[in-house]
């Protein structure tokens, strides 16, 4: 079961974070998002940081080493805080039948299936990808940004990813509360992320409703020991 304030996707890409994450006091990281084979940044791949507005921009094309480097990169790990899995399809390449077989093969407890990366965005149909979800023996979480109709074979949705231009951070906060509220008000399990900067945003969110929360761009802005500090920002 996935409780508290973890790492949302973006940040351990790899896995090889995750003791280092663990050991700071995250209740959980979600590694990826992940990828059947490797891929690269994008050629103008840039990851913007700005301290004052606590704002990130990225345009990274979600790289990533693949999903046998990552799992093995996972098993390696020592510390036991649960590890949920990001994954998505190559970059121009819509073929999600690996989706399911990345979570069910990996050491997670649970997936997350990624269709809303604004770098890389997967042009299939959340019916197509609810069908990949109920082929899974483990509880799939679907990241989304927006309203829709989320199908019963997800466990919940995680929102909300950057927003169309990568943009992260404190300017998301709004519409991830409002995405958190719209949810919970459907009765949908959320992960809530999107802006969350501080002890204060968490315990906003899980008081509206949230499962568990997520933090990305905090974590960018003043590295893992966030966590221990946390409150300090
Ligand atoms: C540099 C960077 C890389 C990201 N990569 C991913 C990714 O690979 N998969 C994903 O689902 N979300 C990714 N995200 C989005 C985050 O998981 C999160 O939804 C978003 O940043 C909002 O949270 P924040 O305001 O705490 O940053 C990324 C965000 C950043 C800043």
């Amino acid at each position: 079961m996935i409780s508290g304030i973890g790492v949302g996707a973006g940040y351990d890409k790899t896995g090889i974070l995750v003791d280092i994450l663990a050991k700071n006091g995250a209740n959980f990281v979600e590694v990826g998002t992940v990828t059947p084979r490797p891929q690269d940044v994008k050629n103008d791949a840039r990851l913007e940081l700005d301290w004052k507005s606590r704002t990130s921009k990225n345009s990274l094309g979600m790289p990533s080493p693949g999903y046998e480097i990552v799992v093995k990169n996972i098993q390696n790990r020592s510390s036991n805080i649960p590890i949920l899995l990001s994954v998505a399809s190559n970059r121009n390449n819509n073929d999600i039948k690996f989706l399911g077989q990345m979570i069910d093969k990996s050491p997670c407890i649970a997936g997350v299936i990624n269709p809303s990366s604004p770098n890389a965005p997967m042009k299939i149909s959340i019916q197509d990808l609810s069908d990949v979800a109920g082929t899974v023996n483990k509880p799939v979480w679907l990241k989304i940004s927006e309203r829709i109709k989320v199908p019963q074979s997800f466990a919940g949705v995680i929102t909300t990813n950057s927003n169309p231009g990568g943009v992260a951070g404190e300017p998301l906060k709004q519409h991830a509360i409002d995405l958190l509220k719209y949810y919970v008000g459907e009765s949908v399990p959320v992960i809530s992320v999107g802006g969350v900067m501080s002890r204060d945003d968490a315990v906003e969110r899980i008081d509206i409703g949230a499962v568990a929360v997520e933090v990305v761009t905090a974590i960018y802005l003043y590295g893992p020991q966030w966590f221990s500090n946390l409150g300090e920002f």
